[in-house]
C-alpha cells in the first residue's frame, strides 16, 4: 500500500504511529529499525508520545537492520548507538530488549544475528529507509535477492555520508557493514518504508513501478504482501 502525505513531518508522524501500533499489539516478534536521517525524527516522535503518556514497554523487543563493523559503543556514528540514544534510553528499555549485531567478534556474527532474531519470533514490523541507489539496510544494488544476514564492503557513498553526518575521520572509517539480507527483510511479517524528498523520487518510482531486479534492491518489496510505503509529495512526485 502507498500513502502519500503532504509533508515530511506527516510521514514521520504516520510512521511513528505504525511503530506504536506494533509496539502495543501484544503479538510476539520484534520491531526492526533503520537508523538514517529519515528515521531519526520518527524515533523522536515516539519518545515524545512516551514522555507525554507513558505506555507499557515491558514486552517490547527491537533490533537494527544493519550496523557498521567495528564502531565502538558510545560513538554516535554506530547504528546500535543511535538505537540506544534515540529509543532504548528514552523509553527506559533494558539492553536485553534490543538485539544488535555483534560487529566485533567473528565471521559468524551475521548468522548468529539472524538466528537470534528468529529465536525471538522473527520481525513483526521492519521499518526501512531508502538509499538513493535503492538500497535497503546495507543491501546495495547487486545483492542477491535470497541473501540472509551478511557482511558487506561499504561503498564510498556510504562512507561520504558517515563523514558528512558524524565527522568521522578517515582513520576511523569502517570498511565493512553487517546487514540483514534481502531475504531476511522479506521474512518480516510487515514492512514500512518511509521516504521523503525530491532527490529520492526517481528511486521511489523505480522501486515501485520498475521491474523487480537485484539492480534495484527495494523493488523486491513489490513481492511482499504487507508493505506500507509512506511518502511525502516530493518523494511521490514521479509516480
Ligand atoms: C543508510 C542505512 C539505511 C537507511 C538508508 C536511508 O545507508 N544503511 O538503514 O535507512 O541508508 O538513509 P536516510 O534516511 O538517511 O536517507
Amino acid at each position: 500500500m502507498i500513502r502519500i502525505l503532504d509533508t515530511p513531518e506527516a510521514v514521520y508522524r504516520a510512521a511513528a504511529w505504525q511503530w506504536m501500533k506494533a509496539a502495543l499489539d501484544g503479538a510476539p516478534g520484534i520491531i526492526g529499525l533503520a537508523t538514517g536521517t529519515t528515521t531519526t525524527p520518527i524515533h523522536k516522535i515516539i519518545t515524545e508520545l512516551y514522555a507525554a503518556q507513558p505506555f507499557d514497554t515491558a514486552r517490547l523487543s527491537m533490533c537494527a537492520v544493519d550496523d557498521y563493523v567495528g564502531i565502538p559503543e558510545g560513538n554516535i556514528a554506530g547504528c546500535g548507538e543511535r538505537v540506544r540514544r534515540q529509543l532504548v534510553r528514552p523509553l527506559g528499555l533494558s539492553a536485553e530488549q534490543v538485539l544488535l549485531p555483534d560487529t566485533f567478534h567473528g565471521e559468524d556474527a551475521p548468522e548468529k544475528y539472524e538466528r537470534a532474531i528468529e529465536a525471538r519470533g522473527g520481525i513483526k514490523l521492519q521499518i526501512l529507509g531508502l538509499g538513493r541507489d535503492g538500497h535497503i539496510g546495507f543491501n546495495y544494488p547487486g545483492t542477491p535477492l535470497n541473501s540472509t544476514a551478511h557482511n558487506v564492503t561499504l561503498p564510498q557513498s556510504t562512507k561520504d555520508t558517515l563523514k558528512r553526518l558524524y565527522a568521522l575521520p578517515e582513520e576511523r572509517m569502517p570498511t565493512l557493514g553487517l546487514t540483514l539480507g534481502i531475504r531476511s527483510i522479506m521474512m518480516s511479517k510487515a514492512i514500512l518504508v518511509a521516504v521523503t524528498g525530491r532527490d529520492k523520487a526517481q528511486t521511489v518510482a523505480d522501486a515501485l513501478r520498475g521491474p523487480v531486479s537485484e539492480r534495484m534492491p527495494a523493488s523486491v518489496l513489490q513481492l511482499h504482501r504487507d508493505v506500507l510505503w509512506l511518502l511525502d509529495e516530493e518523494a511521490a512526485s514521479l509516480l
